[in-house]
């Protein structure tokens, strides 16, 4: 409804917001799905239907009749604003309890409590218009999928382990006593038989489940955009799915993006940000000081495996109370570093350490002229004696800082694909390798004998997509060679027969003509919550777990009945 239908009779039905009464007049606020309408009774005209009105409760299902106006006292922030109705008839359809928290974008109720209550909460403009704009982003895949011949195919859900390096929600079986299915964590290993079975293009918009602690960008159940292609070289995939992104950025957030996304190797992530998922929307990037700073008499920089160094623009004017919350935050437990180290170029281009007692001057404005830093700026320098953990220290510290300054700025997007992953990761604790991605990703072709020689060394033809710190997607090109999948499995330490026994269906698969192919999966929930804005996806999520894994709403997980327990050939352990 809007000005241009002033005149007009209409019928709208909705939920009483609120009710004012002014004089002889009572004005009601009715919210439907696309906003709020003012609707205005009056006690001359009809004392009968205005005296009903005033007896309209909160959340009211009301449906009414009436003429729409021109407003005298308009409401510029409310589309709506410029009109109202005024109402000939009203049916109440239904009463309401007063709900538990108010329905508004500023509400009163704490997490728990909307949770509890998600349907009201769900009420609320701003979480229905998270939940629209997953709609649409959904939709807008969905064409932009379709157009490029790609076509949906669902998955089984009740599956067998997947290898994707979480833990599985198991499923028992009634009708094979002791035996348990699993929810898969993604539909990976048959998106790769659909390659097999020759439906080049797939793709599906997919519930997927994890068993790991929750985080703000983590839920146990969570949606993927799941797809891949087959004949097709790691540059195919990654133009591809770029211009996904494309898509998706104008048509949701009309911003075109014209130039291709950045690429940037593991290994320069690592060196540089101390992120296999930089947020590059500003610099900062790291500056590695083991040449300049070792060997001075500083004890602390002499015994580091690495020292290195961000420079934060314009931040020599920190206090020290907030260098002192700088060094606690990196002493934190999570982050682990031991101290801070802190230096600031002042006004007249001196450098003023906290260990100035070990450097001269000379050697401080040589590490200002490898920060490329001015005067006013400030450098934060860790260490220690492992590269690869101090570089994640100062990574974290870096995002840190970023907040602090004002650096990670909303609505700007900051794409990247970070590219080039170690195949294998080595685990201390367990004393083996494990796959990076998962064990089905190919080794760059030119690094297969490292396999043999060196895995650690092997990279893979494995790429993210991040956008401003974020995760959104990975994948990988696949390997379609079984013989290469068996080396892969017993690098990985499993033997022969655990192989067959987890994945022999998908090495018999590839002896039957596997075209070479790839793919990617997009988490839906991050990048709704990335174009929303959002400090968590579960307000971009219609029935979120909370942090402990819990519906509070319907009371899940609970316990089962010793019956239903007897069924399923269970009994629990006290
Ligand atoms: P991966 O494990 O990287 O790859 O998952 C793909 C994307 O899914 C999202 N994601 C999650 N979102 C919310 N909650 C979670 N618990 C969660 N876990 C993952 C992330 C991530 O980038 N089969 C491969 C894909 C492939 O190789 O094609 C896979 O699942 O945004």
């Amino acid at each position: 409804m809007r000005i241009t239908d002033a005149g007009q009779t209409v019928t709208l039905a909705g939920w009483v917001q609120r009710t004012r009464k002014m004089g002889g007049m009572t004005f009601v606020d009715l919210r439907d799905r696309y906003g709020i309408t003012q609707l205005v009774f009056n006690q001359e005209t009809d004392t009968a239907l205005c005296e009903q009105a005033n007896k309209l409760g909160r959340e009211f299902v009301i449906q009414v009749i009436g003429q729409v106006q021109e407003r005298s006292n308009k409401n510029p922030h409310l589309p709506t604003g410029e009109i109202e109705i005024i109402v000939s008839q009203l049916h109440i359809l239904n009463t309401a309890l007063t709900p538990p928290f108010t329905i508004e974008d500023e509400t009163d109720g704490g997490d728990d409590l909307r949770m509890k209550y998600r349907y009201l909460d769900l009420r609320r403009p701003s979480v229905r218009s998270n939940l629209e704009l997953r709609h649409r982003m959904t939709i807008e895949v969905r064409r932009y999928l379709d157009a490029q011949g790609f076509m949906e195919v669902e998955t089984p859900v009740l599956i067998s382990s997947t290898p994707e390096g979480a833990r599985d929600f198991v499923v028992p079986s009634r009708m094979n006593p002791g035996q348990f299915y699993a929810l898969p964590q993604s539909p990976q290993t048959f998106k790769q038989l659909l390659m097999v079975a020759g439906f080049d293009r797939y793709f599906q918009i997919v519930k997927c489940f994890r068993d790991e602690d929750l985080r703000a960008d983590r839920q146990p159940e969570f949606t993927q955009i799941d797809c891949e292609m087959s004949f097709v070289e790691q540059d195919d995939v990654i133009n591809m799915f770029e211009g996904m992104a494309k898509h998706l950025f104008k048509l949701i957030r009309g911003m075109e993006l014209t130039e291709p996304f950045p690429r940037m190797t593991w290994h320069d992530a690592m060196k540089y940000y101390g992120s296999d998922k930089p947020d590059i929307r500003f610099g900062m990037r790291f500056v590695e000081l083991d040449k300049l700073l070792k060997g001075q008499g500083f004890a602390v920089f002499d015994q580091a495996a690495y020292i290195g160094g961000i420079c934060a623009e314009g931040a020599a004017s920190y206090t020290r109370k907030q260098l002192d919350a700088l060094t606690d935050f990196v002493k934190r437990p999570q982050i682990g570093a031991k101290g801070l180290v802190y230096a600031r170029v002042e006004a007249d281009g001196k450098v003023k350490s906290s260990i100035d007692k070990f450097y001269p001057q000379e050697i401080l404005q040589q590490m200002k002229e490898a920060f490329g830093a001015r005067p006013g700026d400030l450098i934060l320098i860790l260490s220690g004696d492992n590269a690869l953990k101090v570089r994640k220290q100062l990574g974290a510290l870096r995002l840190e800082v970023a907040e602090q300054l004002g650096l990670r700025k909303k609505g700007v997007f900051a794409c990247l694909w970070v590219i080039d992953f170690p195949l294998l990761e080595w685990s201390e604790e367990d004393g083996r390798f494990y796959a990076m991605h998962h064990p089905f990703t190919a080794p760059k072709p030119e690094d297969i004998p490292l396999l043999d020689t060196d895995p650690g060394a092997v990279n893979a033809n494995a790429y993210d997509m991040v956008i401003n710190g974020v995760e959104v997607g990975g994948g990988s090109i696949r390997i379609h060679d079984s013989a290469l999948q068996d080396k892969m499995f017993h690098v990985l330490g499993l033997s022969e027969e655990q192989a067959q026994k987890r994945f022999g269906f998908l090495m018999s698969a590839f002896k039957y003509g596997a075209p070479p192919h790839g793919g990617i999966a997009y988490g839906l929930d991050r990048w709704v919550s990335l174009f929303a804005e959002l400090d968590s996806i579960r307000d971009c999520i219609a029935f979120p777990k909370n942090n402990a894994g819990r519906d509070v709403m319907i009371d899940a997980p609970s316990a089962l009945e010793q019956s239903q327990l007897d069924e399923l050939h269970l009994s629990i352990r006290p």
